[in-house]
């Protein structure tokens, strides 16, 4: 199938790829830039687990296709640390033992990022509520939802 030429900046440093016109974001990112904290769970927008932030928006990495980032800025879970310190959501999720298997979290760490950006913090349940395209499956959302209030103050 045809391919595609983009340039887009990941994490800081611009890239220029060609890629099959069907290759997710998802996948660029895992495959060809060997960025695997962005976990590939359902691979059809159900779990959340791929989330990354495209332009500071919050997306589903596995349902974006990557031609289509043509001069996009992509930050994933390996761009959040500022060198040896952590972001804050992602010390707070340490400190309120907000993951179980870490499957869901680099997901559940990108969207909590988005979700305080967005300003969506005003309440647990709103915090919830803003959160939920995000499964998971050991059951960790109390802490979760503690770990975003943590870090939005
Ligand atoms: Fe993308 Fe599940 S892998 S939403």
């Amino acid at each position: 199938s045809p391919a595609g030429r983009v340039t887009l900046t990941v994490n800081g440093t611009r890239r220029t790829v060609t890629v099959d016109n069907r290759t997710s974001l998802l996948d660029l990112l895992r495959e060809h830039f060997g960025l695997t904290g962005s976990k590939k769970g359902c691979n059809a927008g159900a779990c959340g687990a791929c989330t990354v932030l495209v332009d500071g928006q919050r997306v589903n990495s596995c349902l974006t296709l990557a031609v289509r980032l043509e001069g996009a800025e992509v930050t994933t879970i390996e761009g959040l640390a500022d060198g040896d310190r952590l972001h804050p959501l992602q010390q707070a999720f340490i400190d309120q033992d907000a993951f179980q298997c870490g499957y869901c979290t680099p997901g559940q760490i990108m969207s909590g990022v988005g979700c305080i950006e967005e300003g969506h913090t005003g309440s647990p349940e709103e915090i919830r509520e803003w959160m939920s395209g995000n499964i998971c499956r050991c059951g960790c959302y109390v802490k979760i939802v503690r770990a975003v209030e943590q870090t939005a103050g």
